[in-house]
């Protein structure tokens, strides 16, 4: 059997997703989960983008051992510079550099003939061979390219040095049957340059038609022997392959797709989770592996098959994916230990701080309720993280009345301590009039959901909101028990991302496409 290497691009791709941006410490966090996870490839950024992308992939880049770390970086001086110092310290770097190869995107967005795209390619990936021993080179848009200029641009690649081609459906256009016959096309038209080279062949696909893990299983097919995908199929647009989807198929049809990976199945669940509290992207319930119904059977003809033998309705049981490992409760006599080895269970690595700071926050919530379930656990390990990165924390909030209410909110920034008060149509509406007239950043609530994370009269409620200031959307997360308290998290967290991002922006655009 032969080997499909994973290239997760959550962190770069995935985080493209609107509304899916996450600070640092969160990045960090989901980089020690893949590497849980087993992925060959964790792609950490885009480093040019800002400085605090930049700080991230270097954080990413230090951390990470066990997996290789590339980082993004367009077919420019400057970005590959960058993209190099931002790996420095990784054990096992990538830089991936791109161009655009389609006429489209050569004549409008580039505005370069295809010479010269050839020789940016060229000098590109040059640049970053002396300055990165493995070398990823994407051609974008290469599946509303011409063929022969892909075999050439590839060529190109190869003669600078490049490590992995990777040939993209960048706006998810394709279909398997066209990409298994462009990877073989351009594999046979570069054949000479492999007799002595060892070049991987990469699929990048989004899923703008709902093709994407059909593309990349069709793509190896043809040749391609690393699948660039992301956790829960998150990415601009429609999204990317989603790493479940394409691991589980290859594992479950492995008679129809013969090759194996390296991935540690158990770990896809808990990596679902934990990116979903993380991004604030809930999971379609009718999500293929990690969706909550994956798995569940509601009628009775189905219901009597699974009791009988799970074969029957199943082709792959819960346990395999890691799902039935997050049942185990805790209560407040689990002690710190108990905590402290279930968050290392569930993928988490915390300082002692942010374990004392936890232990405090799940007394109090085991007090509140008997039982602390994993998702109150990761709603909990989320808000302390939060406090480390939050520019604003709330310290007091108190509200009375509905249409008009009345909120007093008592805001840390540091050492100093704000107040003040508003009236609003009800106590969410006022609370953020008042933290609005604190911190002077006025946003407007595009999107508000509120749920139960788990069972139970006293659940953690689940705050998610979409804030839009000037002209992005931040997302923001909060729980509490109180649900008001929980919105009002929720919506401070969405305008400490504002602030942490604006206060880090060196002005640059971001975007790899
Ligand atoms: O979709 C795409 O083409 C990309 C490239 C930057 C690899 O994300
Ligand atoms: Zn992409």
């Amino acid at each position: 059997m032969e080997r499909v290497y994973i290239f997760d691009t959550t962190l770069r791709d995935g985080e493209q997703s609107p509304g899916a941006s996450m600070d640092a410490a969160s990045k960090l966090q989901m980089a020690l989960q893949l590497e849980r996870l087993g992925v060959d490839v964790i792609e950490a950024g885009f480093p040019i983008a800002s400085q605090q992308e930049y700080e991230s992939v270097k954080r990413i880049a230090e951390t990470v051992k066990k997996c290789k770390v590339a980082a993004l970086a367009r077919a420019l001086e400057k970005d590959i510079e960058r993209a190099a110092s931002a790996l420095e310290k990784a054990v096992s770097p990538v830089l991936h550099t791109f161009i655009a190869s389609s006429p489209i995107h050569m004549e409008h967005k580039l505005r370069m003939s295809p010479e010269q795209v050839l020789d940016a390619a060229g000098n590109a990936v040059r640049l970053a061979k002396k300055r990165i021993p493995r070398v990823e080179f994407s051609a974008e848009d290469a599946t509303r390219s011409e063929w022969d200029f892909l075999v050439r641009l590839t060529r190109v690649a190869i003669e600078a040095g490049a490590d992995v081609i990777n040939l993209p459906d960048t706006v998810g256009y394709t279909t398997p049957d066209e990409i298994r016959e462009m990877f073989r096309y351009v594999i046979a038209g570069v054949s000479d340059l492999l007799q002595d080279r060892d070049v991987i062949f990469s699929t990048h696909n989004h899923n703008d038609l709902g093709l994407a893990v059909a593309n990349a299983l069709a793509a190896v097919n043809g040749g391609a022997r690393q699948i660039e995908c992301t956790v829960n199929g998150i990415g601009e647009r429609a999204g990317n392959t989603s790493l479940e989807e394409v691991v589980m198929a290859m594992k479950i049809r492995n008679d129809v797709y013969p090759y194996y990976t390296e991935i540690h199945t158990r770990e896809i669940v808990p990596s679902s989770a934990m990116l979903s509290k993380l991004t604030g992207l809930t999971v379609p319930y009718n999500k293929p592996i990690v969706g909550r119904n994956a798995f569940a059977h509601e009628s009775g003809i189905h219901q009597h098959g699974v009791i009988a033998n799970a074969r029957t309705y199943e082709i792959m049981t819960s346990e395999s994916v890691g799902r039935n490992r997050s049942e185990l409760v805790l209560g407040k006599h689990s002690g710190r230990a108990g905590l402290s080895k279930r968050c290392a269970e569930l993928g988490y690595v915390l300082t002692e701080a942010e374990v004392d700071k936890l232990y405090e926050r799940f007394i109090a919530l085991a007090d509140k309720k008997k039982e602390v379930y994993d998702d109150d656990l990761h709603l909990l390990i989320l808000g302390v993280q939060q406090g480390a990165t939050n520019v604003y924390e709330l310290e007091q909030l108190s509200t009375s009345g509905h249409d008009p209410s009345m909120a007093l909110v008592k805001l840390r920034r540091g050492d100093q301590l704000f107040c003040d008060s508003a009236v609003g149509d009800g106590p969410v509406h006022a609370a953020c009039m008042a933290i609005e007239r604190i911190t002077q950043i006025s946003g407007r609530l595009e999107e508000f959901e509120i749920r139960a994370n788990t069972p139970g009269k006293e659940a953690m409620g689940e705050a998610h909101v979409v804030v839009r200031i000037g002209d992005r959307d931040y997302r923001g997360t909060g729980a509490s028990t109180d649900i008001i308290e929980a919105s009002v998290l929720a919506y401070l967290n969405a305008i400490n991302k504002y602030l942490v991002l604006s206060e880090s922006q060196n002005g640059n655009a971001k975007n790899g496409h």
